[in-house]
């Protein structure tokens, strides 16, 4: 049970978030949308706990994560997972190591980083790429892979802070329409197979109607819809972003979700993610 109560996050008079609530009972794929300023980004620091909320609680098992400090406080930051628009992966490292730093939360010191990730670590680290279809590239340098590659690189490491929950920041808005697909199905998958709840930032419409099954409207730092992609009309759509009567859906839109002639996953030659024991 993760429930999000009356949060708020000002920047002075800018109202970022403003007062915000929903609970997510069972694990779920959950979509944030809404046009640029409306407080996606500032709502998941809120939770992840980057950023300190001006008012509000957020339970989760039933303790506020948003009263811890020190320890527990990156405790929960190791539970919650982030991935970023850009990656944030450490570009002169190569893809094992930037995998296995998202284990560093789980260390009391900060270990050497080739002597004191145990060897399951690094065992884990490795399946992780495997099923993220990577695992030939984990001793490329970061620096040299494309968007795709890092985002999948970023999403590996996530897997292996053995999260309770993954939040995603605008994860593909960085990516070509064929990796844009690769990673929102690798995202799909942690939600289903390894159970869950990921919560996605995403520009657009169609990518959310396609792979979640909840969706959260933004406005202005306000919760203006949250409910069942199916539910997410036209209509509905225009008072999220706040459009004018020439509102086309077109223009929330990238190709992943409307290109008929779209790639399969064959076509792809990525690995069948669910078939890879986590
Ligand atoms: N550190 C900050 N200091 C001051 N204002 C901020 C800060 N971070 C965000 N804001 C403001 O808060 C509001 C919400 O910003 P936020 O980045 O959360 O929106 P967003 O929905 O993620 O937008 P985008 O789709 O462009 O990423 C904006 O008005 C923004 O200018
Ligand atoms: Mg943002």
């Amino acid at each position: 049970m993760f429930s999000v109560s009356n949060v708020s996050k000002h920047f002075g008079e800018v109202r970022a978030v403003d007062d915000a609530s929903f609970s997510i009972a069972e694990p779920q794929m959950v979509g944030i949308i809404g046009r640029s300023g409306a407080g996606k980004s500032t709502l998941l620091r809120v939770l992840n706990r980057l950023a300190d909320a001006t008012s509000g609680e957020v339970w989760v098992e039933g303790e506020d994560i948003l009263s811890f400090k020190g320890a527990r406080k990156r405790e929960w930051q190791s539970n919650c997972a982030m991935i970023f628009q850009q990656f944030n992966l450490v570009p002169r490292l190569d893809v094992l190591t930037n995998v296995l730093l998202g284990r560093l939360n789980k260390h009391r010191t900060i270990p050497s980083l080739f002597k004191l990730f145990s060897a399951k670590e690094r065992l884990d680290a490795l399946m992780a790429l495997d099923r993220l279809g990577i695992s030939s590239i984990a001793l490329q340098r970061v620096e040299t892979l494309s968007g795709g590659q890092q985002q999948r690189v970023a999403i590996a490491r996530a897997l292996v802070q053995k999260p309770q929950i993954v939040l995603a920041d605008e994860p593909i808005a960085s990516l070509d329409p064929l990796n844009a697909k690769i990673v929102m199905e690798s995202l799909r998958d942690i939600h289903d197979t390894d159970g869950l709840t990921v919560i996605c930032n995403l520009h657009t419409l169609d990518t959310a109607r396609q792979f979640c099954d909840r969706v959260i409207g933004m406005s202005e730092g306000r919760i203006v819809f949250d409910g069942k992609a199916d539910n997410l009309t036209t209509e509905v759509a225009k008072s999220i972003y706040g459009a004018s009567e020439d509102f086309e859906e077109s223009m929330t839109s990238t190709a992943i979700g409307s290109d008929n002639n779209k790639p399969s996953r064959e076509d792809l030659q990525i690995k069948e993610l669910s078939t890879v024991d986590a």
